[in-house]
């Protein structure tokens, strides 16, 4: 990058304090550049080249927080390497020079919604069941699940001998041979959605995820990405649910 930038703002982007308490520390010579103390307001320096200290210590550059809503296509892997030499996620974000990672795992062969940021801390949140977020998908599933079958995902199943918490689900849509049905979760365990169904005896043909609490993927093309904004992030923890029955 390496791009001039203000020494206050480097100092509140490193999270040592806001701009105007980082201000004050430069007035009292608590912060040098380059083994020199740094007291003229307004100095720009290029964090790539030069050496801040405060209170003689070195302040490390944090990147940026960012956060990217990608519309994943099938093939694509979820982990930010693949011994394999599988296509990874991270190749689909030109221009992105931030180190992000996937917030939770999609499958290869599943598509949608996968968020990626480099917010360690947002990403706990997300992922952490105490803050419930609800991810929504769109299952292609054999069969026609009956009243009693999404009654009992519903309330929660036995799955590698633990009961999966509660759900929604919706029927979408019924085909020959196969539904379409809307499933809601809050947990994240490893392939949780295609194992509740294959235990039901209606195995997933096809999975996309639709949304993270109301941030949903609407009409992102597959294999595009977009940056996302405050109120997206708050759409995440929402506990609204866009897919329930009525809007069905
Ligand atoms: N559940 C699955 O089974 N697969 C996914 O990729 C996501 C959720």
């Amino acid at each position: 990058m390496e791009k001039p930038i203000g020494l206050q703002k480097f100092l509140a982007m490193a999270g040592i304090a806001s701009r105007r308490k980082a201000e004050e520390y430069i007035s009292a010579g608590r912060v040098q550049v380059d083994g020199q103390v740094s007291t003229a307001m307004g100095q720009l320096i290029v964090p790539e080249k030069q050496t801040v200290l405060f209170d003689n210590k070195k302040v490390e550059a944090k990147e940026q927080l960012i956060y990217l809503l990608l519309n994943k296509p099938k093939g694509y892997v979820t982990t930010l390497s693949d011994p394999q030499g599988r296509p990874i996620v991270s190749t689909l974000l030109p221009g992105i020079k931030e180190r992000v990672f996937p917030v939770g795992r999609l499958d290869i062969d599943t598509t949608g919604a996968l968020l990626l940021t480099n917010d360690g801390e947002l990403a706990q949140s997300i992922l952490h069941p105490k803050y419930e977020v609800f991810k929504t998908y769109e299952a292609e599933v054999k069969g026609t699940p009956s009243k009693v079958t999404i009654n009992a995902l519903e309330q929660g199943i036995l799955l590698e001998k633990k009961k999966t918490a509660p759900a929604k689900l919706t029927i979408k849509r019924r085909h020959k041979g196969y539904s379409v049905v809307h499933i809601r979760i809050h947990e994240g365990r490893k392939r949780q959605v295609k194992k509740m169904f294959q235990t039901v005896g209606h195995p997933v043909l096809a999975l996309k995820r639709l949304a993270y609490g109301n941030l949903e993927l609407n009409n992102l093309a597959i294999g595009k990405f977009r940056i996302l904004c405050k109120n997206d992030i708050k759409k995440i923890f929402s506990k609204k649910n866009l897919y329930n029955k009525k809007n069905s």
